[in-house]
């Protein structure tokens, strides 16, 4: 089965923050985030490996949380297919714009997420070999950006990421009733462990929420290089779990909160599929549900439950959140 449009990638986030001068300390002077431009009310950032113009927008709002997640398309005429499908879907596409993106289109997608999808922006350079610009841990790249779904049925979620977004599912979770309760899915293009996990919202009346958005450090020893930072910045509570070993894509983590309590995490040895036609999805049952998460870690901590509203791109202003991650679902040991 053919996808609706083709994406190439997972390309970049925009972020709500409330106080972009203690953002930008945060993410460029501790976390080491390459700093492209600022425009207003907005910051522009990306990783040291990098070329295109950010791959992170830390935009002021009241209330902080996801502003949006970029893709980029395949091929120009992607973005057409793209805006057909979403209205054969009664989902209206409008008119995106940022710095080094002239022509994108963002959409609120079936589970209440805003996409903005592009296939062109500008390319500014990495910083290469130029290792004196470095700091912080430094983050690379984007990986990936991890979502909660208010849905009970994340298998008909599977349909939407798999059948029409050509996403690959190369790993999932099952609950203790047997249905899927988290799962990681990556493009063709990037195939590696995924750019989007997708856990479920739990609540009366959930709303969408984001866990946590991720960037691929070099190596493991980076991890303790910002833990060290953040400690001797006095932001203790910014650490949260880890560093340990994900046996879900078999990469190392470490968890941060930004200063608003943003999740960020640093990831690094996941693996790549060379065959991505031919990948088979690990399933993890329940009851390995002890290492499924951390092959070696600490235990989880309760806050790891916590997720932050997203914005809502037909009405103005966040979504309402309900509920929590079921990512983890209450394992204790
Ligand atoms: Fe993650």
């Amino acid at each position: 089965m053919l996808p609706a449009f083709g994406i190439h990638r997972i390309s970049h986030v925009g972020l709500r923050v409330s106080d972009l001068d203690r953002a930008r300390w945060f993410y460029i002077d501790l976390l080491g985030f390459v700093k492209v431009e600022r425009s207003g009310d907005e910051i522009y950032l990306k990783g040291v490996e990098e070329i295109q113009h950010h791959s992170l927008v830390l935009r002021k709002g009241s209330i902080p949380g996801l502003s949006y997640i970029g893709f980029r398309v395949s091929r120009p005429e992607d973005l057409d297919r793209a805006r057909e499908y979403y209205r054969s879907l009664g989902m209206p596409t409008i008119k995106f714009k940022e710095k080094g993106v002239d022509e994108a289109i963002a959409v609120e997608d079936p589970y209440g997420f805003p996409l903005v999808f592009y296939y062109d922006m500008e390319q500014i350079g990495d910083l290469g070999l130029k290792y004196n610009l470095y700091r912080g841990a430094p983050p690379v790249r984007l990986s990936h950006v991890n979502i909660s779904l208010p849905v009970r049925d994340l298998d008909q979620a599977l349909k939407y990421y798999i059948d029409d977004l050509g996403f690959i599912l190369t790993e999932y979770f099952l609950g203790e009733d047997g249905s899927k309760h988290a799962a990681w899915v990556t493009s063709y293009y990037k195939h590696d462990s995924h750019d989007l996990a997708l856990g479920k919202t739990i609540g009366a009346n959930p709303g969408p929420g984001l866990h946590h958005v991720a960037y691929v450090v070099y190596e493991f020893r980076d991890m303790v290089r910002i833990a060290d930072i953040l400690a001797s910045s006095g932001l203790w509570d910014s650490i949260e779990r880890g560093p340990g070993r994900h046996s879900a894509t078999r990469a190392f983590y470490f968890y941060i909160r930004d200063l608003d309590g943003i999740r960020v995490e640093l990831f690094t040895g996941d693996y790549v599929i060379l065959d991505p036609d031919r990948w088979k999805s690990i399933v993890w049952r329940f009851d390995q549900a002890r290492y499924r998460s951390d092959f070696w870690g600490r235990p989880i901590p309760d806050r790891w439950k916590e997720i932050k509203p997203v914005e809502s791109i037909v009405m103005s202003g966040m979504k309402p959140l309900e509920g929590y991650s079921s990512m983890m679902p209450t394992i204790r040991w």
